[in-house]
């Protein structure tokens, strides 16, 4: 029995009157329940709105066929369920439209409380998990878990067998193939998979590399449907951020240790990093670095969307991306400016801030027990609206403080950004410049660089040191203008956090 037939038999069996199972999946899920009804002895009865409440397996009779109510009206459905007293299961398909009719929601209270005493279940099924707050403890939410190996080789099998008997095509998989199809498809429902391969088939004729891709392909749709994670395309590692040797040295160790081999040796998978700091001074940069750096890929959580509301309630996305990441993984998570997602969880910045907490509530107690290759990757740099939950021991495996560079740390980063504009740093005297930005920022140093090619432009010259020079005077760095922020940031930091340069 698959977990989610267990779970579902013994909340069937200690008589939870009402389940809700959020999936996709609705032929699978079906499956599943049948399952648990031929396991628990009940007989499964089905509810759509157009073809009203039938015993499983039977047709709808014919509208002129039909005696007593109707009960493709979700009022008279819940009236009927509320009558019956025979062990059965009740599922509902695609009921969370009428969840916002207050009277539905004042019936279904009521029909809790009678089917407590009764051999009876309802379980609604749904893509989606829309809960008004009045049932929030009356309904017991269950996800049914993504297909495993052995369902998605079910699958493949199911498919190739089918090719098969058509006769046209090779269907010998070599093993690693196999293997490696497999495993890409981990994270896919099962009709995405189907779905994948039999694009990979129409295109190619057969099942080859290119599955491989279709499904990794069928991914990013997922991510880019679901409204709140985004694919990024690192485009710079970890060479591309100047100074931060400590935080580098740091990053780079763990990167070492994400094989399977480090397991084997008794190390713990890196779990992830939270970075703070001066703004920018290469936070962010550094966030894409690590992905490039490793090879994985890099999805940005954007927690703002989440709790946007035009994609759907807040805690549906959030245990969405979760779901999504996960299916990924393994994958860097990167989230930026995690304090402005999360401000306020506590407070009342949120309409619904009960909402808001739990939200939270989730995604932290997610940081502390995943089990999957996910690095998390937050950045932060207004430290008085960082929840102090996030600092707590178990949720990153360290906090890394990021200060204005040091003059050896403006050198580099002179140089990183004089060479992405195709200029030998060695040919421009650096000397003047680094000790004039003594209190820039990374990004205003790269300013100042691009500030000097424009000149150097409009004269029709070749970029000259004193171009980058006068323009570092012409500027008034944030640090200047922001002294007492930046100190007590600095006064924050101590202590709490890893310095991300080597001192000097
Ligand atoms: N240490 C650095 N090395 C090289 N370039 C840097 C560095 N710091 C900043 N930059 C340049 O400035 C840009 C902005 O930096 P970044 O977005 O990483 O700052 P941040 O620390 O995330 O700031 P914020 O707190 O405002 O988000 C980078 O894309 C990069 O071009
Ligand atoms: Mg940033």
């Amino acid at each position: 029995m698959s977990s989610i037939e267990e779970t579902l038999a013994d909340s069937v069996r200690a008589r939870y009157p009402l389940l809700y199972l959020v999936t996709w999946e609705e032929k699978r899920a079906l499956d599943v329940i049948r399952q648990v009804g031929r396991s628990v002895e009940k007989e499964i009865w089905l509810w759509t709105v157009t073809e009203g409440l039938r015993r499983d397996g039977r047709k709808p009779p014919v509208a002129a066929a039909r005696s007593g109510p109707d009960t493709s009206d979700p009022h008279v459905v819940l009236d009927e369920i509320s009558y019956e007293g025979a062990e059965r299961i009740f599922v509902l398909l695609d009921f969370h439209p009428y969840l916002n009719d207050p009277r539905i929601v004042r019936k279904l209270r009521d029909l809790a409380a009678v089917l407590h005493h009764r051999p009876v279940s309802v379980i609604f099924l749904s893509p989606t998990l829309k809960l008004p707050t009045e049932l929030a403890k009356e309904i017991e939410v269950l996800d049914l878990e993504l297909p495993d190996r052995q369902i998605l080789e079910g699958a493949l099998e199911r498919l190739l067998g089918g090719l098969e008997r058509r006769g046209d095509i090779d269907t010998r998989l070599p093993a690693s193939l196999r293997t490696r199809l497999i495993r890409a498809a981990q994270g896919l429902t099962l009709v995405e998979f189907e779905n994948a391969l039999a694009k990979a088939v129409v295109r190619s004729g057969k099942i080859a590399e290119s599955a491989v891709a279709a499904v990794i392909e069928e991914k990013r749709q997922i991510v880019r449907k679901s409204g709140i994670l985004e694919y990024y395309e690192p485009n710079a590692t970890l060479d591309q951020v100047g100074g931060l040797s400590a935080l580098k040295v740091w990053l780079r160790k763990r990167g070492d240790a994400l094989s399977d081999e480090a397991r084997e040796f008794g190390l713990p998978a890196p779990r992830g990093v939270l970075i703070v700091g001066v703004q920018g001074c290469g936070k962010s940069l550094t966030a894409k670095g690590i992905a490039a750096q490793w090879g994985q890929p890099l999805l940005r959580l954007d927690v703002g969307r989440v709790f946007s509301g035009t994609v759907g309630s807040s805690e549906e996305n959030m245990r969405l991306a979760i779901r999504t990441v996960e299916s990924i993984a393994p994958v860097v998570l990167w989230i930026d400016e995690i304090e402005k997602g999360f401000a306020g969880t506590a407070s009342s910045n949120y309409s619904d801030a009960g909402t808001a907490a739990r939200v939270f509530g989730t995604f932290m107690t997610w940081l502390q027990e995943k089990e999957q290759a996910v690095f998390v990757v937050a950045t932060a740099n207004d430290v008085r609206r960082l929840p102090p939950e996030l600092l707590r021991k178990g949720r990153f495996d360290e906090t890394f403080f990021v200060d204005l560079p040091n003059a050896a740390e403006r050198r580099e980063i002179f140089r990183i950004h004089l060479r992405a504009r195709k200029r030998n740093p060695d040919r421009i005297g650096l000397d003047a410049l680094v000790e004039a930005s003594d209190g820039f920022s990374g990004a205003e140093i790269e300013e100042s660089v691009i500030g000097g090619l424009f000149d150097a432009f409009q004269a029709r010259r070749p970029l000259r040191a004193d171009d980058i020079l006068q323009n570092i005077t012409a500027t008034a760095p944030l640090s200047r203008t922001m002294d007492h922020e930046v100190s007590a940031l600095r006064q924050w930091a101590h202590g709490r956090t890893r310095r991300a340069s080597d001192a000097t």
